[in-house]
């Protein structure tokens, strides 16, 4: 993990920048206001840009329903994809497909999921954004093991596991099913690979999926619906010469977890993938789509902008955060998303001459990853139905002086111990926070470098940044938040239903596997 850092604590923000700077780290861009981490270069012949459709998941079918209950098969396997023509491409998928098939669920309505694994190693599933019980969230110790041969009689049961944390499951043998009761607004959440300490490979080899929750509220908007709401998992990922999913992993056999050391800041691809296709290309009509843009990449971060703009600009029209819908709809020229971070826009495409190609970029990226993909506006008519109503819903706003506790979280670079949070790598069934269901507590992020912090179980309200109030992306109800280089973020959570012990890490898998990771208990 960390070589060559002096000893030394916690210097303070400006102190632990320029002190990360004076002992070797100047040439790794770290406190470039991007993006940490390094562009690893693929060794395969790259297409061209929009040359390929926009491919939608597939909407997975409950294997059955009762009154209560949806349940779901989900079959972890690897696959061979064609992401680059011509190219095989060995996955780790969910259901053979990159990203895994879209589950749908409506909010109040529980959905089980049943994960058999077929892989070569054991996982972990983790619904991101869920309002989960500890026992299915994920917790990074508790295994799907890989599943023998068929019908083996181990199936389904326990596995031993070394460490317990409160409410955890411990480890099954080739199957779990993860019980989500959905009691939470409509919002746009992802399941993804979740085991302690090689979360990042997993998820760069194709193990990460939409779970879209729908309600009544959402409903009576009539925002745009069926084939005008679209998710997009942007991601991006290198490839070896023979197509394969390339990636620095110290230890190809997965016996040690972590990345070569000059990727500790971040593994960044050089092709982006928007839902597994290399730089697509979606034919829209002159009507209004809801875009759910979703940041399933490793490290990079993005800033998401329309080109052109349409005259009068505010083309992105922001209804929902990672948490559901806004209060009220935020227009945005650009759109800065973090790993981990969702943000539900609305495209009105009638603003745009029909026939022009709608490029969408990255103004954070070099080269190839300047661009994203792109939208061919149609030149016939088509009929609207769909709107964006002035209110959207109502935000139960967190108050402040009701608030119990306040605590302060370091996200920092440690001499020793890697990426830590208060000087901690992180440890199974030792806790950094012992928050109390329903009590209002701050947060505060603070970082050295780029962090995208994430918390489970609840989202939060970012209340400030750097002593100011909040930013221009911390609108609604958020579950990620992106705490810039040298900065601080504080938000107001309160935790609800479930105690056990949940998830608080850095979203950057890289920086996450390599232990800026801890859990919290609820009690
Ligand atoms: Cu999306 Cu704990 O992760
Ligand atoms: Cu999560
Ligand atoms: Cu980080």
């Amino acid at each position: 993990m960390t070589r060559g850092v002096s000893r030394r604590g916690f210097l303070g923000l400006t102190g632990a920048a320029v002190a990360l700077g004076a002992v070797g780290f100047a040439g790794r861009d770290l406190l470039r206001p991007g993006q940490p981490g390094l562009v690893l270069q693929s060794q395969a012949a790259l297409p061209g840009r929009f040359e390929v459709p926009l491919p939608v998941p597939p909407v997975l079918r409950p294997t059955r329903s009762t009154g209560t209950t949806d349940y779901f098969d989900v079959v972890q396997q690897v696959a061979d994809l064609e992401i680059l023509p011509g190219l095989r491409t060995e996955a780790w998928t969910y259901g053979g497909s990159f990203p895994g098939p879209t589950i749908v669920s409506r909010s109040g309505r529980r959905a089980v999921v049943r994960h058999r694994n077929e892989l070569p190693q054991p996982t972990v599933v983790h619904l991101h954004g869920g309002h989960t019980p500890a026992e299915s969230d994920g917790y990074p110790m508790d295994l799907i093991l890989p599943a023998g041969p068929a019908g083996s009689a181990a199936e389904g049961s326990a596995g031993g596991h070394a460490e317990h944390a409160d409410g955890a499951a411990g480890s099954a043998v080739g199957r779990r099913d993860y019980t989500y009761p959905m009691e939470q607004r409509a919002a746009t959440l992802w399941y993804h690979d979740h085991r302690h300490g090689f979360t990042g490979p997993a998820v760069w080899r194709g193990l990460a999926g939409f779970h879209l929750v729908h309600d009544d509220a959402e409903d009576d908007l009539h925002l745009p619906v069926g084939d005008r709401d679209i998710p997009l998992m942007i991601a991006d990922r290198s490839f070896a010469a023979d197509g394969g999913f390339h990636y620095p992993l110290v230890d190809p056999s997965m016996a040690e977890h972590g990345v070569e050391d000059r990727y500790m800041d971040g593994v960044l691809g050089d092709v982006v993938l928007v839902n597994g296709a290399p730089w697509p290309a979606l034919d829209v009509d002159r009507v209004r789509y809801r875009l759910r843009f979703l940041n399933g990449s490793n490290a990079r971060r993005y800033r998401l902008e329309l080109d052109p703009q349409p005259s009068g600009g505010g083309a992105l029209v922001q209804v929902g955060g990672d948490g559901g819908l806004l209060a009220r709809p935020i227009a945005h020229d650009a759109i800065d998303i973090a790993p981990g971070e969702r943000f539900d826009v609305v495209v009105d495409f009638a603003r745009f001459a029909p026939g022009t190609r709608v490029r969408l970029l990255n103004r954070l990226g070099e080269g190839r990853t300047t661009e994203v993909m792109c939208f061919d506006v149609s030149s016939g008519r088509s009929e609207e139905d769909a709107q964006v109503p002035e209110r959207l819903s109502s935000i139960e706003r967190l108050d402040l002086s009701r608030a119990t506790t306040t605590r302060t979280f370091q996200f920092q670079l440690s001499a020793h111990h890697g990426w830590t949070i208060n000087g901690e790598p992180y440890r199974p069934g030792r806790p950094l926070a012992r928050p109390r269901l329903g009590d209002i507590e701050v947060w505060r992020f603070i970082t050295d470098v780029h962090h995208p912090v994430h918390v489970h179980l609840d989202p939060f309200q970012v209340v400030g940044r750097n002593n100011r109030g909040p930013g221009p992306y911390d609108a609604g109800w958020k579950d990620t938040v992106d705490v810039r280089p040298a900065g601080g973020v504080e938000v107001a959570v309160r935790f609800t239903d479930y105690a056990g012990a949940f998830m608080l890490h850095c979203h950057n898998l890289e920086h996450e596997d390599m232990a800026m990771m801890a859990d919290f208990v609820t009690e």
